[in-house]
């Protein structure tokens, strides 16, 4: 059993170590990035020091990967205007076909030998805890992890990371909410390898805490918690979900019950086509409902928070309004260009409902009785009211019958009634363009750009 783990793994780190050629060719191009982001630098005003960051500063790409991190650090006294300014500057000088970029600050993404190059502009502070914008803390993590990576906790790390890609946890983007690169390093790093990290995780009792340098600073609110060695305020794993911790342990102990190098291996089901999609409405007999919009012109780190938030408060709603939600979903197309081209790509929420119709009238209940102002305002509101059903008494209480406002969750959903739910911003506005209800087998028509997302609704996996 033991040996299979072990054969399973070295396999698995066979294909993710980057070869000498590789490595050659992809230091090669962080060099002339390098290079030539200390030429736009000496022709600047003022100085900044060029560093390489991430993965490839450390040795924990893994194999195929091609993207370098280079951060130019300014000054902390430089004005963040200036920093933009003079950022974008030698971002635009080193990548002259790059397209700028919005995080905390605007930056340039661009090729440079067929690698795609992030080139961040930051601040050179005293350390972490002292950061003025996010990124200034990497290059501290940098720093932090060569120090305590060799070359063979490196390969664990490249294995780890090739586990979580392939169980579909690795990123910590907003859309992801998984592992990111730098809290993959500090949990190889913590374990001191690929293995010992599986057979813990397949035991953990979240929330679970690591504090590596010992800050003491452990109250965080959140399933996973490693204390930022550089900065003992940060959670690393602030972005990881609930879910996607349980995801890790749940193939953590796949992997050790039966090692296999499938599960380093992403892979898609086959998408849906309408058919399918109508075939597994009716087999349920559920009323799944959709609301389609053109996708907001915005990056996927803002539009996921958008979507979720959205998606909670019209699942409330819906509960509200008695159609019992059974599952639901956030559907958006990916985000592309980046370049300042627009994109007006599609997205849905997508609600599956127990119930398709309601009875024309929906209990109210009113205040006890005995709370004299409050039971008469109700009884006289409602007692010379044609429509409704009493009021009659039942415990102590006032209850009216009375006209309900939407039997059927697309007569809710076609309503302006929908635009009051607690929405994005950014979906609000998109919704207030314009939208399409679908219900029932009409869902069918999403498959047509979201095939891979409604076979895995249907057949949804750990
Ligand atoms: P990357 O996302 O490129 O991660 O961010 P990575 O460590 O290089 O891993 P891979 O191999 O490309 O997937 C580069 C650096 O930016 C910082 C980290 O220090 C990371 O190493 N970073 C990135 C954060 O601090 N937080 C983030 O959410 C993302
Ligand atoms: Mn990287």
């Amino acid at each position: 059993m033991s040996e299979e783990f072990d054969a399973v793994v070295s396999r698995v780190r066979e294909r993710v170590t980057p070869d000498g050629g590789e490595r050659e060719r992809l230091q090669g191009a962080a060099a002339t990035v390098m290079e030539r982001a200390r030429e736009a630098v000496a022709d600047l005003p003022v100085e900044a020091e060029v560093l390489q960051v991430g993965s490839t500063a450390r040795g924990t790409w893994t194999a195929g990967d091609r993207d370098v991190d280079v951060f130019v650090a300014f000054s902390p006294d430089l004005e963040r205007s200036e920093l933009e300014e003079y950022g974008l500057s030698v971002g635009h000088a080193v990548l002259p076909d790059g397209h700028e970029e919005y995080a905390e600050h605007p930056y340039v993404v661009g090729e440079v030998d067929g690698y795609a190059v992030d080139l961040v502009p930051c601040y050179a502070v005293e350390s972490a805890r002292a950061i003025q914008s996010a990124v200034d803390r990497t290059p501290f993590h940098t720093r932090y992890l060569a120090d305590r990576l060799d070359d063979d906790l490196a390969g664990e790390v490249r294995v780890t990371k090739q586990f979580l890609k392939g169980i579909g946890v690795y990123g910590s983007d907003l859309r992801t909410r998984g592992f990111s690169g730098y809290l993959t390093e500090l949990l190889t790093v913590e374990y001191g390898s690929f293995r010992a990290l599986v057979e813990a995780a397949a035991d953990w009792q979240p929330p679970v805490t690591f504090d590596p340098e010992d800050h003491g600073t452990t109250e965080f609110d959140d399933p996973l918690v490693v204390v930022d060695p550089t900065d003992p305020d940060r959670n690393v794993a602030a972005v990881c979900s609930a879910e996607n911790v349980a995801r890790l342990q749940h193939y953590a102990r796949e992997l050790l019950s039966e090692p296999r190098t499938t599960l380093f291996e992403r892979s898609e089901p086959a998408a849906h086509d309408g058919e399918r999609v109508a075939a597994a409405v009716q087999r349920r007999d559920t009323t799944p409902v959709a609301v389609r919009f053109d996708r907001p012109d915005i990056v996927d780190d803002q539009l996921w928070p958008q979507l979720r938030k959205s998606l909670t408060g019209l699942t409330e709603e819906l509960n509200r309004r008695g159609f019992d939600v059974f599952r639901s979903t956030a559907l958006a197309t990916d985000e592309e260009g980046g370049d300042g081209e627009t994109w007006t790509d599609g997205a849905a929420l997508l609600v599956e409902l127990s119930v398709f119709e309601r009875p024309a009238v929906e209990r109210h209940e009113g205040p006890p009785v005995h709370v004299r102002e409050h039971a008469s305002g109700f009884y006289d509101a409602y007692a010379d009211d044609p429509d409704v059903t009493g009021p009659f008494i039942e415990g102590d209480r006032y209850v009216v019958e009375r006209p309900r406002e939407f039997r059927t969750a697309g007569a809710f959903l076609d309503s302006d009634a929908l635009l009051n739910v607690r929405l994005g911003p950014h979906i609000a506005s998109a919704l207030e363009d314009g939208y399409e209800v679908l219900v029932g087998e009409d869902i069918a028509a999403l498959a047509d750009g979201f095939g891979v997302e409604l076979a895995t609704y249907f057949e949804p996996k750990p």
